[in-house]
């Protein structure tokens, strides 16, 4: 096996990634996501998460529309938002990654990019894509919420249930059997009694 380059930090390697694209800069909905997206940088920061946006815009447009999202969260005019914004205006990588929405185009009747959320994995495979019209703008706290699910599975052998957040209790996955559960949970194990009377349901504490 390759030995790693000595000079790539520890926490490169470790980095997961998420990239998410919008239709168009200088629209209203799109603003409001690319604000929200700002506020919640430190929280993507602090899992390790790399974010970058994209449209067909060009990168003048991004540098001039981060003034208005910063105005919109309230805050002084900066130069540049906290992740970069990728300016596809050719349109190659949302081709290649499926991200255009045929039902919306520009003024030259060009599609643009739906509102795509991919997150990556330190493998660099992906995680989790979401796809959302134009007309509905996403939620950046259910993003967290996914990419904390996302990690705690990628190293516990549990998954989350419905609406589950950090410190609820998680599911037992059904390729566990009940010995094997019995010493990878100490916190020990709830199943659930069920008509069918099959033991699937089991909850464990969060690990
Ligand atoms: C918006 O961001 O408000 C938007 C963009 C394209 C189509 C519809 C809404």
């Amino acid at each position: 096996m390759q030995a790693l380059p000595s000079d790539v930090p520890c926490s490169l390697l470790s980095r997961w990634g998420i990239l998410f694209s919008h239709p168009r800069d200088f629209t209203p909905v799109c603003t409001t996501e690319l604000g929200r997206a700002t506020k919640l940088a430190p929280e993507f920061a602090k899992r390790n998460v790399k974010m970058i946006a994209l449209s067909i815009d060009s990168v003048q447009d991004h540098l001039a529309w981060c003034k208005d999202i910063n105005a919109y969260n309230g805050e002084p005019p900066v130069e540049k938002l906290p992740f970069p914004i990728i300016d596809d205006h050719k349109r190659d990588l949302a081709v290649k990654l499926g991200m255009l929405d045929p039902d919306e185009r520009d003024g030259q009747g060009m599609p643009v990019t739906a509102r795509v959320v991919f997150i990556f994995g330190p493998d660099k495979k992906l995680k989790l894509s979401i796809l959302y019209p134009a007309t509905t703008g996403r939620n950046f706290d259910e993003l967290l919420r996914v990419i904390d699910s996302l990690q705690l599975t990628a190293y516990k052998k549990v998954a989350t249930p419905v609406d589950w957040k950090p410190g609820d209790s998680c599911m037992v996955v059904p390729t566990i059997s009940e010995e094997e559960a019995k010493s990878l949970f100490p916190k020990g194990v709830f199943t659930k009694d069920l008509p069918s009377g099959k033991k699937y349901l089991r909850y464990t504490p969060q690990p």
